[in-house]
């Protein structure tokens, strides 16, 4: 199925069951992998072009000497400017493979196929890549929208539960940011998402990114659950999975957004995060652990401690998320109504 996506959006949409041959590049192309679905791959039975590569990849390694060999290895087949990347893998893939993609001969064109499901309705979807550097992650990167994305549903038959899990959140966060109470409930229901879900999710990130690309203001709605999220994320160790925080983040939301007398989830939706979100309580960083990291936060408005504003995106049921700049502190009850709630 391909999502019917605004004129000149730079991505086309295909969701599907099970990958074909057909869903390839009609031009010349090569591969580049995440060694984790080289088998589903080969059992697929699809092409791969000589001047392929698989990878073994991990957010330790993505990093910018990582892409060298990688250019080394394209300059050396050598690789054209009318070939197309396509990247097979997780976010740590894609993110890697399209910065690669976007730096050799100043900009190859890519088709993403994520294959784990936070990949597949979040990062392989808006053109944003990256590697890391020490002082955090995804601090160099480009804006290199994939001309086409397809997601199988099949390759997440042998993701992890728990990656499966994380990756979720990220299709509640656009259920929520979006107000639709029954989606989110709906989206909690499901263990392996139903294809419908994964197109509701990426219609409403093409239509945000298409209106905001640069995230100078609507894309930030994306960053729901993210603020406090980030924080936990870091302060765990990246123990916690970024869709786990995420999920922390959002029910932390919720709480912050009734803090703030805004009108609030029913109470039935917030047990039933919690609930979900329970197993993770051992890995949620107290609040002095956290605080550091929120100042941090690359979205933060101004650096200093004494001015640090953040913008924060608090849900409300029944319509669209809301912004608002707010400093950090702002997150220090609903960080200890996360913890009671996960008690
Ligand atoms: N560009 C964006 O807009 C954007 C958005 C969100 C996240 N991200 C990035 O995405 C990354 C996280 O992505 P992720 O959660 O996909 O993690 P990941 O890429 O590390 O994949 C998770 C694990 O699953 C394995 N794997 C991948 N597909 C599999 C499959 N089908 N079956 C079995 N194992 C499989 C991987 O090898 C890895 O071990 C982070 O680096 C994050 O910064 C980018």
């Amino acid at each position: 199925m391909k999502l019917p996506l605004p004129e000149g959006f730079p991505t086309d949409v295909l969701v599907a069951e099970a990958p074909t041959d057909a869903l390839l590049p009609e031009t010349r192309w090569v591969l580049v992998g995440d060694e984790s679905v080289r088998e589903a791959w080969a059992e697929a039975d699809l092409h791969e072009p000589n001047g392929s590569l698989w990878l073994r990849t991990s957010e330790a390694t993505k990093r910018l000497e990582s892409l060298v060999p990688l250019l080394e290895h394209w300059a050396s087949i050598p690789l054209h400017r009318d070939a197309i990347i396509v990247a097979v893998g997780g976010g740590v893939l894609t993110d890697m493979a399209g910065l690669a993609a976007s730096l050799y001969l100043r900009g190859l064109r890519w088709h993403a196929w994520p294959t784990t499901l936070l990949a597949q309705v979040d990062a392989g979807l808006g053109g944003k890549t990256a590697v890391n550097l020490a002082a955090g992650k995804n601090l160099a990167g480009a804006f290199h929208p994939p001309e086409r994305l397809v997601a199988c549903r099949s390759f997440l038959r042998t993701l992890p539960p728990r990656q499966l899990a994380s990756g979720r959140w990220e299709m509640v966060k656009t259920a929520m940011l979006v107000g639709d109470v029954e989606w989110t409930e709906a989206t909690l229901s499901q263990e392996l998402p139903a294809a419908e879900f994964i197109q509701r999710t990426l219609q409403v990130k093409a239509e945000i990114v298409h209106r905001d690309p640069t995230e100078r203001a609507e894309r930030r709605l994306l960053n729901l659950g993210h603020t406090l999220g980030h924080a936990l994320e870091s302060a765990s160790g990246y123990q916690l999975l970024h869709g786990e925080a995420v999920g922390l983040g959002l029910l932390a939301a919720c709480f912050l957004a009734e803090d703030l007398g805004l009108p609030p989830f029913p109470v039935s939706l917030l047990r039933r995060l919690s609930k979900a979100l329970k197993p993770l309580a051992p890995l949620v960083a107290s609040w002095e652990e956290c605080k550091p990291w929120l100042y941090r936060d690359k979205k933060a408005l101004h650096g200093s401690l004494a001015t640090a504003e953040l913008h924060c995106i608090l849900p409300l049921p029944g319509e669209w998320a809301r912004q608002l700049a707010l400093p950090p502190d702002a997150w220090a009850n609903p960080h200890s109504r996360l913890l009671a709630s996960l008690g």
